[in-house]
């Protein structure tokens, strides 16, 4: 697809992956809108690319996306592009954490119903633009379950179960639309913190996002989600076990 005069939206822009696709698509000359909960970070962003639109939106809020989405379709009418990348992965025991359920709900309304309200709300605008995309930020922990993340892993898989069962409706009613999914590997950033890993640049992933979306790579496994995705019907078992040791 054509990466450049596009508008774009990206969830969670102001840090990790997506500030950096916040940065090289801005410099491939789209207009860029984010949104976040910290306004400090937004901020921050702005400072950096001036010509950057932000917006505060906590995604565990149904009225405060209704309202980003209505200020959206307002201000910037042709946007074409949603990027959910926006999403929280808490480290924990299930069994003892007192705020387990938090944790989860949290997870669960980040990772999965804010995608996937999302793209409901901006589906009716998206449909009427000729270079409409949609791009599911996800992660090869969809496929296997870590069990360090108990909840992470589940709310990433119902993302991906969505995905393949939305992409077969787009085409069902001949929509324009392209549905990218991507699984980066584990990064060097805040939500893989506590992950000891070998780690890739939020950089580089981001650099290999945007090459994939110019060559219509609609599944994009990147590095060690590459094996994951492939394997999962082969070494699934014993990757399992591997994950759950470390
Ligand atoms: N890090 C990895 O190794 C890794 C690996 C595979 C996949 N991924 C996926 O990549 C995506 C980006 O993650 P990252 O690693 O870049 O993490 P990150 O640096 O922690 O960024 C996450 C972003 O999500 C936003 N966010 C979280 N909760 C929100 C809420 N309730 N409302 C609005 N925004 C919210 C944060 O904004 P605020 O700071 O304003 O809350 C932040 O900008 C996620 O979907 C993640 O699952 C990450």
């Amino acid at each position: 697809m054509k990466t450049n005069n596009n508008i774009i939206l990206i969830t969670g822009g102001g840090s990790g992956l997506g500030l950096e696709l916040a940065k090289q698509l801005y410099s491939l000359n789209n207009k860029i809108l984010i949104c976040g909960k910290d306004r400090s970070e937004l901020n921050r962003v702005k400072e950096l690319l001036p010509n950057i639109s932000i917006f505060k939106c906590d995604l565990t809020r149904d009225e405060e996306i209704n309202s980003l989405v209505e200020s959206i379709k307002n201000e910037f009418p042709e946007i074409n592009i949603l990027i959910n990348n926006a999403g929280v992965g808490y480290k924990y025991d299930f069994i003892t954490d007192d705020n387990a359920l938090d944790k989860t709900v949290e997870e669960i309304q980040v990772n999965y119903l804010a995608y996937v309200k999302l793209i409901r709300l901006f589906l009716p605008i998206l449909t009427l633009k000729s270079n409409a995309a949609i791009v599911n930020i996800n992660t090869g922990l969809a496929f296997v379950p870590m069990s360090s993340l108990p909840t992470y892993s589940a709310s990433k898989s119902a993302m991906h179960f969505f995905s393949r069962s939305f992409r077969h409706q787009l085409k069902n009613n001949n929509s324009k639309i392209k549905l990218f999914e991507v699984l980066p590997p584990v990064m060097d950033i805040k939500l893989a913190k506590d992950i000891h890993f070998y780690k890739l640049k939020p950089e580089k992933v981001a650099s290999i996002i945007v090459k994939g979306l110019q060559r219509d790579r609609y599944f994009m496994p990147i590095g060690i989600s590459r094996i994951l995705s492939f394997s999962k019907n082969f070494m699934a078992g014993f990757i399992e076990w591997y994950l759950n040791k470390i």
